[in-house]
């Protein structure tokens, strides 16, 4: 209770137009409520289906103190549960990636089918019922190729953002794509600090020269405003619309996710260092209209992405610690592009393994600095930072919101 006590007197305190207070991006406790009211109460990214193409197909991941696994069972479907054994409590899988005909606990072998089901359990005496040990189940839900899950007891509807997403996508045929190359790197700094920065591109032209010859700086693509009176915008969802290929510019109630499809610089066409397209061929065989820009999305707390005509890269943030935050990017090609001859990795990811050291080197000056008991909260800039206003308020909104005991401060123990 002083935790939230505190939480609650610190979101009071905060300056509109101003970065957060220091102990939104140093304080374990107020960490500790980052990951009940918003981590363990959201939707969150976890992966993609075409990650997972078979029954037995899974991924593991940490979100906060819980270790899950997100599977493809029998009938096609894709789960997720508690990465946690019902014996002793042994994690199940610890791969990072992998497949399996039964999830097996490696301590002693427990033996759960993929939808969950305890198997296998050796010499328990009876009485003894497998049913009620079963693996704990987390919601889990997959939207035009990508999977999220919800560790709420009572999971936010979803269906609202699948039916907008919906559009958007569809056409791109993430589903069937795959994932060419990921890289996982970890920020030293608050993820907030990771969204601050990825919510606008204030900071562009003088950190990313790589990412600046074809992402336009300009404020109202990065931002949430603007963009329908940009006259090179308008003309460009125009066009797109045209060809089929949802565009405008849309934002949730709440503010939560964003999808619009912006134009890149002059003729680039993808995120190379020459604007050309990374692979020869193109990612969706429905979609041949030619300089679509980028899909931008953004899903707080989990994702951003950009789907362009070559390829989709999607980005996962995830808290580690008050200090820590692990992002893991995925580029997704084509699932017939092979490699070295429609494309090469070194290409298709120059661009943006650069762009996120050079974040990851950011975001880690940005910690140290608002470390300092001497930071105080310094003004957004009105014309380029009104992304980040946007995410900070979004955040103050959804943690008051908990606080206050409208949304979910209780999660699946
Ligand atoms: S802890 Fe999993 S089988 Fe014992
Ligand atoms: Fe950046």
């Amino acid at each position: 209770m002083r935790a939230q006590q505190k939480l609650f007197t610190a979101l009071r305190g905060r300056r509109p137009g101003h970065t957060l207070p220091r102990e939104f991006y140093v304080d374990p406790e107020i960490y500790q409520l980052d990951l009940e009211t918003i981590f363990y109460a959201q939707w969150l990214f976890v992966g993609h289906d075409c990650e997972m193409p078979r029954p037995g197909d899974f991924i593991t991941l940490q979100v906060g103190a819980y270790p899950i696994l997100v599977v493809r069972d029998r009938g096609g479907r894709v789960r997720a549960f508690h990465n946690t054994c019902r014996h002793r409590g042994s994690r199940i899988c610890s791969a990072a990636k992998g497949s399996a005909v039964r999830l097996v606990c490696p301590y002693h072998n427990w033996s759960y089918d993929l939808d969950g089901r305890l198997l296998f359990a050796r010499d328990m005496e009876k009485p003894f019922d497998p049913k009620e040990l079963g693996l704990k189940p987390i919601a889990c839900e997959s939207a035009a190729g990508y999977v999220w899950i919800c560790l709420a007891a009572e999971p936010p509807d979803f269906e609202t953002f699948r039916s907008a997403m919906q559009p958007y996508f569809a056409p791109h045929a993430i589903g069937s794509a795959k994932v060419a190359f990921e890289s996982t790197i970890l920020e030293n700094g608050n993820w907030k600090l990771t969204w601050e920065n990825n919510r606008e591109c204030y900071h562009c032209s003088p950190n990313h020269p790589e990412l600046c010859r074809t992402f336009p700086e300009a404020a109202a693509i990065s931002g949430v405003s603007g963009a329908a009176e940009d006259p090179l915008i308008a003309e460009h969802w125009a066009r797109m619309e045209q060809a089929g290929l949802a565009s405008g510019f849309k934002i949730s109630s709440d503010g939560q996710y964003r999808f619009t499809r912006m134009p890149l610089l002059d003729d680039a066409t993808s995120y190379t260092m020459s604007g050309a397209p990374a692979v020869a061929r193109p990612l969706s065989d429905k979609v041949s209209t030619p300089a679509i820009g980028a899909l931008l999305t953004f899903h707080y707390p989990s994702l951003w992405n950009h789907v362009l005509g070559d390829h989709a890269v999607s980005f996962r943030v995830l808290p580690v610690g008050p200090t820590q935050t692990r992002v893991t990017t995925k580029w997704l090609v084509h699932a017939e592009a092979v490699e070295g001859v429609d494309y090469s990795v070194e290409e298709l990811t120059k661009v943006w393994i650069a762009t996120n050291d050079q974040d990851r080197r950011i975001i880690e000056e940005n910690q140290r600095g608002v470390a300092s008991p001497a930071f105080e909260p310094g003004p957004y800039n009105k014309l380029h930072e009104g992304g980040v206003v946007q995410f900070v308020d979004w955040c103050a909104a959804t943690m008051e919101r908990a606080l206050a005991g409208q949304g979910a401060l209780t999660h699946v123990a």
